[in-house]
């Protein structure tokens, strides 16, 4: 059975495109069969950026479609190891049925309390509809600079959350790289890829406990 792994917000425009594409750039490069499935059928942020890393050749191949429903998107999942569901700027009740069937819910945020806010409502409306707090992944993105981290950690840890190692901060070179189809952690800025690396190795270290738990049966 594939891993299965979401990237929900209440908000748009936080990094779920972002983080979802690092991913599956990281998945396809350690050798994982990677499917990443776009939701949003309107803006198509991660098939564009698929195409756009086929044309540049030479990377580590993975599959990217654009699906109008989670089920669609799950057709053929056994030929996968890992599919990665990038949802639209806004929840829908196809939230809660992508959340339920992941091993990992990420929900990314900015360190700002516009962000902060409406990503505690959804983690507790996510929990309260039966995914547990080790199924949730909160990952800090776009941050100008470094003390939004530790209110952010605070925010989150004072709402009863906790939010994964890293940060991804704002940087023009993790724009252009994926507007060349490439992945946070395939900048030509050696530091954006670090701080890149850090937090998906912190997110891979998260989907490997779930995925234990998945195998050991005690999965909710
Ligand atoms: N760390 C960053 N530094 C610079 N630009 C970023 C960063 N993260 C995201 N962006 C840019 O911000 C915009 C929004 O990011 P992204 O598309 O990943 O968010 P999203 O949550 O998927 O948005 P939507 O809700 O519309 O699907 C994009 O133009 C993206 O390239
Ligand atoms: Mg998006």
């Amino acid at each position: 059975m594939p891993l299965i792994v979401s990237f929900v917000s209440q908000k748009g425009g936080v990094g779920k495109s972002t983080l979802a594409r690092a991913l599956a750039a990281v998945g396809a490069t350690g050798k994982l069969k990677v499917k990443l499935a776009d939701l949003d059928v309107q803006q198509q942020t991660s098939v564009r950026w698929g195409k756009a890393r086929k044309q540049r050749g030479n990377a580590s191949p993975i599959n990217v479609g654009a699906f109008r429903s989670f089920e669609e998107a799950l057709v053929n999942s056994d030929a996968f190891d890992l599919i990665i569901v990038d949802t639209p700027g806004h929840t829908s009740p196809t939230t809660g049925t992508v959340a339920r069937a992941s091993n990992v819910v990420v929900v990314p945020t900015s360190a700002t309390i516009d962000d902060l806010y409406p990503t505690v409502l959804l983690l507790r409306a996510l929990e309260e509809i039966g995914i547990s707090q080790n199924r949730l992944a909160v990952a800090l993105c776009r941050v100008l600079e470094a003390s939004e981290e530790r209110v952010a950690r605070n925010y989150i840890a004072a709402a009863g959350y906790e939010l994964l190692p890293g940060f991804i901060p704002e940087r023009a070179s993790y724009r252009n790289a994926q507007n060349r189809g490439q992945a946070l952690t395939e900048t030509v800025d050696g530091a954006a890829n670090e701080s890149a690396d850090v937090l998906i190795e912190s997110l891979l270290r998260k989907i490997a406990e779930q995925s234990a738990v998945m195998q050991n049966g005690n999965g909710d």
